[in-house]
């Protein structure tokens, strides 16, 4: 883990929250740390509670499941917050919400 961090921006219905995540640190994990409500379940990509859509900036992803996160999704930036490792500030939605019409 190295010294630099990236600003995050989670930007749900309620309100937006910014917090910082280290440079190898995966989202979900840097916003728990933060106190950002992000939905966690297994951190380990199986599950999909931590789904989001990154709307702007460069990310990693590690491993997930395809049942979690399909193809279709992932062309759309769609992710898994403890599978994603920031390459850049992130501004980042909920994906759930979004694909109830919200953001
Ligand atoms: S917490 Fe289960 S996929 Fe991220």
């Amino acid at each position: 883990m190295g010294e630099t961090m990236y600003t995050i921006r989670y930007v749900s219905k309620e309100k937006t929250e910014s917090y910082r995540c280290y440079d190898g640190e995966d989202v979900l994990t840097a916003a728990r740390r933060n106190f950002v409500p992000i939905p966690v379940g297994c951190r380990g990509g199986g599950c999909g509670m931590c789904k989001l859509r990154v709307v702007d900036g460069d990310y990693e992803m590690d491993i997930c499941s395809k049942a979690a996160l399909t193809e279709g999704e992932r062309k759309q930036n769609y992710t898994l917050a403890c599978k994603t490792y920031p390459r850049t500030d992130l501004i980042i939605v909920p994906g759930l919400l979004l694909t109830e019409g919200g953001i």
